[in-house]
């Protein structure tokens, strides 16, 4: 089978490379010139655990190939996948503009028939659209080329997206006929020896269960924040709650961990894009406007702990960062919490010292000069008024605390994430802050 994927980012750089590795014929594309360069000498765009190595070994087998010409690309394939973004409009919706210029492209190209893929995240009713527009171009063409459009949700995690990918919990597919199904049975095969499900249903039904999935981890997490924040205030431990209610098989121990709030390039849009789709179409999503309404107050949380530590002077102290991406394991910095309690932290005067393994270059495109960027952990923290720990990566999990207090200049730790032991930070001589636990009693 030959498929092309359009849009080469987080997911269409993963959905290609992982289908060469099963032995399919992918052609990735993408219009941005020096990231068909780069990946053509091995250079990825991103950081993502495993992806390199398989980039280059598919690339070298002659399975994976890059290019910045669809129109170059569309013989034979049976499959074009469209993974370009959905960025939220100003109004939050999904800003459509890039799947349906590459509609156009693909109704301008075929010669024969394709299946036209959906994976990027879109609202119900733009398979519908696709469809339109490549039609609309085949008719300037008076072309009567058969073509179906599929929708096919992508659920990867950013961070574990090969793994993700190679073993999905379910693939869901959109299809409106048989021969678009049995082609997408045909793909898919190889990830589903395990037993996994692929799921078909109609278009707007696979639409709409991307939006309601991560809707509903982003409820999970934001429910979690209030519960968290209720626990301070009523002198309960949260993390005790958590266990309490994780081991409950109908609630799960996933997505339970308070925080500083959601971020990454999915969640945020996708629960926004939602309330509007559902606004457009006279209808109230009452819980998702409060998922929001707590996320956003959950970002500032960390920085008002610290300021009223601090009575509100941090003119001139120094903070150290440890984390900066949204989550571990990943560079990715779309809507990071980091950006938003660094931006207050040098708003109150304050100077940032700022580590984090992987996502350090993609920082500076937000903050530039404004903080300063460490080579390792314990370079961040040298002479810091107190350390901040914002995104939970492994290496910070156990630091050597004799050292740290050595370094730092006041013992004290603001931590996002919980994942510090209260009684071993007290041992060590450390005034310590987390999430929905009062540790100042
Ligand atoms: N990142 C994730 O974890 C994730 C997970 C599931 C679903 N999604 C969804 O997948 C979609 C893509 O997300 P992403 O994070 O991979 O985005 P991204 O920004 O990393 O990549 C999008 C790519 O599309 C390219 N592009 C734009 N217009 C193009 C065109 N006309 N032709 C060819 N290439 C074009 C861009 O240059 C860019 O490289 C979004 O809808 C997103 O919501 C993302």
């Amino acid at each position: 089978m030959k498929i092309v994927v359009i849009g080469t980012g987080y997911v269409g750089l993963v959905t290609g490379t992982c289908f060469a590795e099963v032995g399919i014929d992918v052609v990735c594309i993408d219009v941005d010139t020096k990231k068909i360069e780069n990946l053509k000498k091995g250079i990825m765009p991103i950081y993502e655990p495993g992806l390199e190595e398989m980039v280059i070994r598919n690339a070298e087998k002659g399975r994976l190939q890059f290019s910045t010409s669809l129109k170059d690309n569309l013989t034979e394939a049976d499959v074009a996948f469209i993974a370009v973004g959905t960025p939220p409009g100003e109004d939050g919706s999904a800003d459509l503009k890039y799947v349906i210029a590459v509609a156009r492209e693909i109704g301008q190209g075929i010669n024969e028939h394709i299946v036209v893929v959906t994976k990027s995240t879109v609202p119900v009713g733009t398979a519908n659209k696709v469809r339109n527009a490549v039609q609309e171009e085949l008719n300037k063409r008076s072309s009567n080329i058969d073509f179906d459009v599929a929708s096919n949700p992508e659920f990867l995690k950013e961070g574990a997206a090969i793994d993700d990918f190679l073993k999905p919990d379910r693939i869901v597919v959109g299809v409106e006929s048989r021969r678009a199904e049995e082609v997408m049975r045909k793909l898919y095969k190889p990830f589903l020896l395990n037993g996994h499900p692929i799921i078909f249903m109609d278009v707007p039904s696979a639409e709409m269960t991307k939006y309601a999935a991560n809707a509903m981890l982003a409820t999970k997490i934001s429910f979690m924040n209030d519960v968290a924040n209720l626990c301070e205030i009523m002198g309960a431990d949260v993390n005790m709650v958590r266990k309490g209610i994780g081991s409950d098989p109908r609630i799960g121990n996933r997505f339970i961990y308070p925080g500083i709030g959601y971020g990454g390039s999915c969640f945020p849009k996708d629960v926004k894009a939602l309330i509007k789709t559902a606004a457009e179409n006279g209808y109230n999503m009452r819980i998702l406007n409060a998922v929001e309404e707590v996320n956003d107050a959950q970002k500032s949380v960390l920085f008002n702990k610290i300021s009223k530590h601090f009575n509100g002077v941090m003119k001139g102290k120094n903070f150290a960062v440890w984390g900066l991406s949204f989550k571990p394991k990943t560079d990715d910095m779309r809507e990071a919490p980091s950006l938003v309690i660094i931006e207050k932290l040098l708003a109150a005067g304050a100077n940032v010292k700022a580590y984090d393994p992987v996502a350090m270059h993609e920082a500076k495109k937000d903050l530039g000069e404004q903080i300063e960027y460490s080579k390792d952990m314990n370079d961040a923290i040298i002479d810091a008024d107190a350390l901040l720990i914002i995104t939970e990566w492994p290496e910070f999990r156990t630091p050597n605390f004799k050292v740290m207090g050595k370094l730092m200049k006041n013992k004290l730790v603001f931590d996002g994430r919980n994942i510090y032991d209260i009684g071993e930070m007290k041992e060590n001589g450390f005034d310590y802050y987390c999430i929905g636990i009062n540790t100042t009693k």
